[in-house]
């Protein structure tokens, strides 16, 4: 033994070192890729990379451990969330880029099946989500645990997080439900919702997603659930984890049995006699990718039967009885003509770039989003280069790269504009955002904006006050502050074009209508930054009345639960502003009187206050100052002898200690789960 080591051959310690290194590498750039939604590496990179030490495995397998890239699935998950260990490797899945090489995997299939080459094989064809994939595990028909792929042996337990997906059952309903069921399928978001949630991050100024599938991901990992719950993502089912208690004959089975018990399947799943039938689904699919309300990035076909799947078995890293037929990236070259910016509700200015027009995919492409000057500096793109442009998802494209070889020498960097091109304000970048926004109060588009989220649905819903109204209002010079929409008169309306006495009267009753919205309601409609529906309630229900809230000092602000120093601070910028004061003046003259809502009193908790101390890992302190205060009770931050409860995590320490003196209550994490009800 000690000779051997002694003898140790060059050849093998240059094979270890260079293993220890790809292996050093693999995990980088799969954290990167899987983890972290980042690469910095083309697929095609890795799997060079992959093969090298594939390769120096198979020459010296004593090399093989079980931490090798080449023993798992590929990546590893997050630290912040706890790990969850797959019953079966969730396994990835070889790709096809076009129909020879989807004919070559049918024949592949029939040569290990050990069937002639004309053979006909049952398949089952898919459409290939672009979203992440995910286990869900149902014991007795409960959903007990939602993990993410992760590295394929280990995931992400993001349980809570899944739980907030509408589509899915929470407890599966119908006959013969087995007592573990678990199912892998892909959490996605519909574009309209990704294009939501963009629209929303760009008006905060924050960086935008560069497409549905980072969203999905980045929304399934949020820490915090309720952010979760606020980006609307869906689920299909695709595969079978580990089962007890069933079995399923073939993949058309399973979906079916699935679908019975109410998961959510693909409707257009179909199952098929043949690879020419294959080929037809691929293309039939590249076809309807255009108007599916969701990213599809290809097809997925399945050898149907089960037996046969086993029969084919697996490789390292994927099953041979099934071929992920990617569709071409949506891409075309062109020419940036001119870089144009736009002004938003909230003066974010956004770059965009005017094409030379080019087709992608049957759609002819002539701007660009850029969104930020951040991204225009990072790839580096100005006035005069050739780009490529990729449709992803999105109704406005975007600029994936600049072709830099083709960059002719007079082409000038873009710089944010110093004046608002629309009212020539000052512009300014506030810091730690990516926007550049107009301070004009009286920015045309500005009040445009403002005043439609003013009059929207969820804000003072003003029926039948759209867009086009607004615009008239406007170029006549009748309003240019939401406070003017309450000063208007029949004969202002009839100045409008093809304007009757009905509709007149329609408008000025729905203004008047208006006047009583609650509180919460008014504070979302005076569209201050970061101000979104639900903190706008929780303002009205922490201050009872306007007057409340405009006196209210940046400490009161942040003692409010969800309320953190930059939404304080943009409160309070709101207040300050003396413009904003005289038009919130007008409208209260005018009548406008926002209901004040009653806070919340008889619930389980009215009376009762709480503690929460130590390292809590089930939920965080504001999720369960919520709870308890949903209920009535109050969450204070120390602890006397009037605390009812003290919540202890792991390392609690002097709150504890004192608890346990004063003879207060002390419950566990799970103990105060229980107590809420939330258990389960
Ligand atoms: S089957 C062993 N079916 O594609 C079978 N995967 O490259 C594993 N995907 O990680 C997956 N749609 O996230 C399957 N209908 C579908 C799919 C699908 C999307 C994703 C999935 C997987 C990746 C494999």
């Amino acid at each position: 033994m000690q000779l051997s080591l002694l003898d140790t051959p060059d050849p093998k310690e240059t094979a270890r070192k260079r293993a220890d290194e790809l292996r050093r590498l693999l995990e980088h750039h799969n954290r990167l890729y899987y983890v972290l939604d980042a690469p910095e590496i083309s697929d095609a990179e890795y799997d060079s990379l992959f093969r090298e030490l594939q390769a120096l495995e198979l020459r010296f397998p004593e090399l093989v451990s079980p931490e090798s890239p080449t023993q798992r699935v590929g990546g590893t998950a997050l630290e912040k969330f706890r790990a969850v260990t797959h019953r079966l490797p969730m396994l990835s899945l070889e790709n096809a880029t076009n129909d020879s090489e989807i004919r070559e995997f049918d024949l592949r299939v029939k040569k290990v099946l050990g069937l002639a080459p004309d053979a006909v094989v049952e398949y089952v064809c898919e459409p290939k989500l672009d979203g992440l994939a995910v286990e869900l595990v149902y014991e007795e028909g409960v959903l007990t645990v939602g993990a993410t792929r992760g590295d394929g042996i280990t995931g992400e337990d993001v349980t809570a997080n899944i739980r907030t997906i509408r589509a899915l059952p929470l407890r599966l309903g119908g006959k013969g439900i087995p007592p573990l069921l678990e199912v892998r399928g892909e959490v996605f978001l519909s574009l309209e919702a990704f294009q939501r949630i963009n629209a929303e991050k760009e008006e905060q100024g924050e960086a935008p997603f560069a497409n549905p599938r980072n969203a999905a991901a980045g929304s399934l990992r949020q820490l915090d659930p309720r952010i979760t719950a606020r980006r609307p993502l869906s689920f299909f089912c695709y595969a079978p984890g580990a089962c007890e208690g069933v079995e399923f004959g073939s993949q058309q089975e399973f979906l079916n049995s699935t679908a019975g018990w109410g998961v959510p399947v693909n409707p257009l799943v179909r199952r098929v006699q043949g690879i020419e039938a294959t080929v037809a689904y691929y293309l039939e699919m590249q076809q309807r990718r255009e108007s599916l309300p969701y990213e599809i990035d290809g097809t997925v076909i399945k050898v149907d039967s089960f037996a046969l799947q086993r029969e084919l078995g697996e490789k390292s890293r994927s099953p041979r009885w099934a071929v992920a037929c990617k569709f071409p990236p949506r891409q075309a070259v062109t020419v940036v003509e001119n870089i144009i910016h736009s002004v938003g509700r909230t003066g974010v200015i956004t770059p965009v770039a005017q094409l030379s027009p080019v087709e992608i995919s049957g759609v002819t492409v002539s701007r660009a989003t850029l969104h930020n000057w951040d991204e225009i500096t990072a790839k580096d793109i100005r006035v005069g280069d050739t780009v490529v442009v990729e449709r992803a998802g999105d109704v406005i494209p975007a600029v994936v790269r600049v072709v830099t070889e083709r960059r002719n020498s007079n082409a000038q960097p873009s710089l944010p504009p110093a004046k608002c091109p629309e009212c020539g304000s000052e512009v300014v970048r506030i810091a730690d955002e990516v926007a550049v926004r107009c301070m004009g109060l009286s920015c045309p588009p500005q009040i445009r904006e403002s005043i439609m989220h003013f009059a929207s649905r969820n804000a003072m819903d003003i029926e039948g006050l759209g867009e086009k109204f607004i615009e008239q209002l406007l170029s006549l010079g009748l309003v240019h502050s939401v406070a003017d929409l309450y000063h208007l008169t029949r004969d202002d309306f009839m100045r409008f074009e093809r304007m009757g006495d009905k509709l007149a009267s329609n408008l000025l009753t729905a203004i008047e209508n208006s006047k009583q919205r609650d509180l919460g309601r008014f504070i979302f409609a005076l569209g201050i930054r970061h101000v979104g529906e639900r903190t706008a309630k929780s303002l009205a229900q922490a201050f009872g009345s306007l007057e409340n809230l405009e006196r209210a000092t940046f400490e009161e602000l942040t003692s409010i639960r969800d309320i953190g120093a930059t939404v304080a601070q943009s409160i309070r910028t709101f207040f300050d502003n003396q413009e904003n004061i005289a038009v919130i003046r007008r409208m209260l003259e005018a009548g406008v009187a926002p209901a004040v809502e009653e806070k919340r009193v008889g619930g389980r908790f009215t009376g009762k206050s709480f503690v929460f101390t130590g390292k809590l890992s089930h939920f965080t302190r504001e999720d369960a100052s919520r709870l308890v205060e949903d209920e009535g009770g109050s969450a204070v931050g120390s602890v006397s002898k009037k605390t009812d409860f003290v919540v202890a995590g792991e390392d609690a320490g002097s709150k504890l200690a004192k608890a346990r003196e004063l003879g207060v209550t002390v419950l566990t994490e799970e103990e105060f789960l229980e107590l809420v009800g939330q258990k389960g």
